[in-house]
């Protein structure tokens, strides 16, 4: 991408829905009732809220091993969800609300109680063996082919029959082989059957996995005596081809694909969303959320630390690639909990939920919203394993507490502050309907969040430039068209700053303590802000 246009959003010469769109994420079982009928009952909620389009995860029929993202059948919908025609009553009553609907597709793996994975187990001379990735033989089976592990614990390659497949994340979730014709052509016909149904676009699961490097070559171990291979698997060249063969399947639909750029470095991200090809419409990047994990170790209690969080948000705001912009998702602890770790008085916590909402709604990219964000919903609890539905949390309590690496009350406090299903309680519709009839609540913040977005050209097209405020609890920047201008100020603590209003910025846009940045310069407690400035012309 040239110089110039970077820091900018994708420069395609037609504009597209999605350019200005918010997007709000739900995640089914947790959302309202459990099913698509729930879904239905809040879409009036959500048109209130302002949102131009849904992400589901997935509604697919799946043994549930990894709530959902284990598909067993990719035309179905899973009965405890409803029926296809719930779904299809879903779409349409989305439409009518002006709400699109993006789905989820899972594309790297399938669950091992897929039709294709059974035929491929039963019959090593079935077309469908090589849909899958099989490795290691009689003579060389005591060993699995390498030393790569799986995301949710143990090796990455399972024994059935004689060989050994690939499974990324679990043995439940075994890896297809793109390198296979076939297969392509079936999933790019099965995405075509979702868009024949009405739905707007997909938000693709672990995209940048699909290019398996052919030689499996070992990598060096991690902390846990498995290798996490899954930067090596990102940096395949194959990726591309796959992508465009994928987004010509798909030509004539006016949709969006935002994928799941899992272990992709700004670089890849910049080409895959490049405008004069894009292969995806954008990407979610981890850097940020990766500042409180470890490299091979996701178990410990880091906090984010701001300069950091800075600093790679900075990074990514300046960089090229086309950004779906987020906090909070299903896979993370939610962000409120995360940074505040339940420090902060209740109003304040309100407070600041507003402040993060509002340094990441006027940034560059698509913002989305997770489920019960938009309420200030916080980290559910748990007591014990027991109470735990997430594989890769309750694989690693029983992994560690047994090799006597963290105490069970250790392992259950770190699941507390990192875990997934922290953030996969249900939405609590009695605060939001609460949120609703309050003036000045997290909602109405959100609320105008949304609406900003949608009325001010520089919070969409606007380059991003860091300000240094000098301050270390301050995250101020700026955004910058041919026109306007604007400047955005959050104080991540709860003591008051003093921070000049830069000159211009005579217009407050935003703020969550009515206006005071604005009159007097100084940022109380969590306070944000954000100011704005028409350029003069120069006709
Ligand atoms: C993605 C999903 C996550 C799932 C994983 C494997 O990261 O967001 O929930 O466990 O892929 O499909």
């Amino acid at each position: 991408m040239a110089e110039s246009e970077k820091g900018t959003l994708n420069t395609r010469k037609t504009p597209q829905w999605w350019e200005n769109a918010v997007i709000y994420q739900i995640y089914p079982q947790a959302f309202c009732n459990g099913d698509i009928a729930g879904i239905i009952s809040k879409l009036d909620y959500l048109a209130n809220l302002g949102v131009d389009a849904v992400w589901l995860c997935p509604l697919y029929p799946s043994p549930g091993r990894d709530n959902g993202y284990d598909i067993s059948d990719y035309d179905g919908i899973a009965p405890k969800f409803g029926t296809m025609d719930d779904f299809k009553r879903l779409v349409k009553e989305a439409h009518v609300r002006n709400i699109r609907v993006i789905i989820d597709l899972v594309l790297n793996h399938t669950s091992n109680q897929h039709p294709w994975f059974s035929e491929a187990c039963a019959d090593a001379n079935s077309p469908k063996r090589g849909y899958y990735i099989w490795r290691g033989g009689q003579k060389n089976g005591a060993k699995p082919p390498n030393n790569w592990g799986a995301l949710f614990g143990g090796s990455a390659w399972s024994k059935a029959g004689e060989q050994y497949y690939l499974g990324l994340f679990s043995p439940y979730q075994p890896d297809l082989n793109w390198a296979n014709s076939a297969l392509r052509r079936e999933l790019y016909a099965m995405a075509r059957r979702w868009l024949a149904l009405g739905v707007d676009g997909f938000r693709l699961d672990v995209i940048t996995l699909i290019a398996k490097p052919g030689d499996f070559p070992d990598g060096e171990t991690g902390e846990n005596g498995y290798y996490d291979p899954r930067g090596r698997i990102a940096a395949n060249p194959l990726l591309f081809e796959y992508l465009r063969e994928f987004r010509q399947a798909l030509a004539g639909y006016d949709i969006v694909t935002v994928g799941e750029a899992s272990a992709a470095d700004l670089e890849l991200a910049d080409k895959l969303t490049d405008p004069s090809e894009p292969l995806l419409d954008m990407v979610f990047s981890f850097e940020h959320m990766d500042i409180d994990g470890g490299e091979t170790f996701k178990w410990n209690d880091r906090a984010i630390a701001l300069p950091a969080l800075r600093r790679v948000m900075a990074k990514w705001q300046t960089g090229g690639a086309a950004l779906g912009l987020f906090w909070n998702n299903h896979d993370q602890p939610r962000m409120l909990s995360r940074m505040l770790r339940g420090e902060a008085a209740p109003g304040l916590k309100e407070r600041f939920a507003k402040t993060l909402a509002c340094c990441l709604h006027l940034m560059r990219g698509v913002p989305f919203i997770y489920q019960g964000e938009e309420i200030g919903m916080e980290n559910g609890r748990f007591g014990g394993v027991e109470e735990l539905r997430d594989v890769e949390a309750i694989n690693a309590f029983y992994e560690h507490t047994k090799s006597g690496r963290f105490t069970e009350a250790e392992m259950m406090r770190l699941i507390n502050l990192k875990g997934r299903d922290t953030a996969r309680t249900p939405v609590d519709w009695g605060f939001a309907e609460e949120q609703l009839q309050r003036d000045g609540s997290v909602f109405s913040f959100y609320r105008e969040l949304i609406q900003l977005r949608h009325k001010y050209d520089v919070v969409v097209n606007g380059r991003y430039a860091p300000y240094d405020t000098g301050e270390g609890n301050i995250f101020a920047y700026t955004r910058e068209t041919d026109e306007e201008q604007l400047f955005v100020c959050c104080n991540f603590s709860e003591e008051e700053i003093a921070l000049p209003i830069p000159n211009g910025f005579a217009v407050p846009l935003i703020s969550n303590n009515s206006g005071r940045y604005a009159q007097t310069g100084v940022l109380a407690g969590f306070e944000c802000a954000a100011l704005y400035a028409a350029k003069p012309s120069v006709a």
